[in-house]
């Protein structure tokens, strides 16, 4: 059983590393980027801060996703993925996809570089902060449902 208890450990210390970051990029250096800056400093300027956080994320989500099948592997808890009271689970591998995608592939192919280039830098900076706003918020609730959940508050049983 120590190993699981390792796994969770880790588990939750990425997951505080990586969505307290997303929580930091959104609530104050996103809302300071905004006010600080010209409309076309703006992005060049979140986008060299955030490129330091992203390897940063990189490890934490790897981390995540290793430990969290870890542990649905040693449990053997793959039924819960077709069980309402289980949300949660099925909430945290879609939060970790999203964040995967964005990472792993969206980012060093720079595929949104190509889109912001092309468009009005405040409305850019508008939706960018939305993206992380709406993530961020998931991303909360998502780890509320799985403290509770796994400490035996169950909702929709
Ligand atoms: C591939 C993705 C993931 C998998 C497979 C996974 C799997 C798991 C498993 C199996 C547990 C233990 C459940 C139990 O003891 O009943 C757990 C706990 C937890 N996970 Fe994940 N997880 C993943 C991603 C995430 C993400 C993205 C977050 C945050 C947004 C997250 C936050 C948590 C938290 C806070 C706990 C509760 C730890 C505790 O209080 O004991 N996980 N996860």
């Amino acid at each position: 059983m120590n190993d699981v208890a390792i796994a969770r450990g880790l588990h939750v210390v990425s997951v505080v590393l990586w969505i307290g970051g997303v929580a930091f990029v959104t609530t104050v250096l996103l809302p300071t980027v905004r006010r600080l800056k010209t409309p076309a400093e703006r992005m060049p300027l979140f986008d060299r801060i955030e490129r330091s956080f992203a390897w940063q994320a990189q490890i934490s989500t790897a981390v995540v996703g290793l430990t969290g099948f870890y542990m649905l592997y040693r449990f053997d808890m793959w039924d819960r993925f077709r069980r309402a009271a289980y949300w949660w689970i099925d909430a945290m591998v879609a939060v970790w996809l999203v964040f995967t995608l964005i990472l792993f592939i969206i980012e060093p192919l720079n595929l949104h570089r190509r889109l912001v280039s092309r468009s009005d830098p405040d409305v850019v900076l508008k939706r960018v902060e939305w993206l992380h706003r709406i993530l961020l918020f998931i991303s909360l609730i998502t780890i509320l449902g799985a403290v509770m959940g796994s400490h035996g508050l169950l909702l929709f049983e």
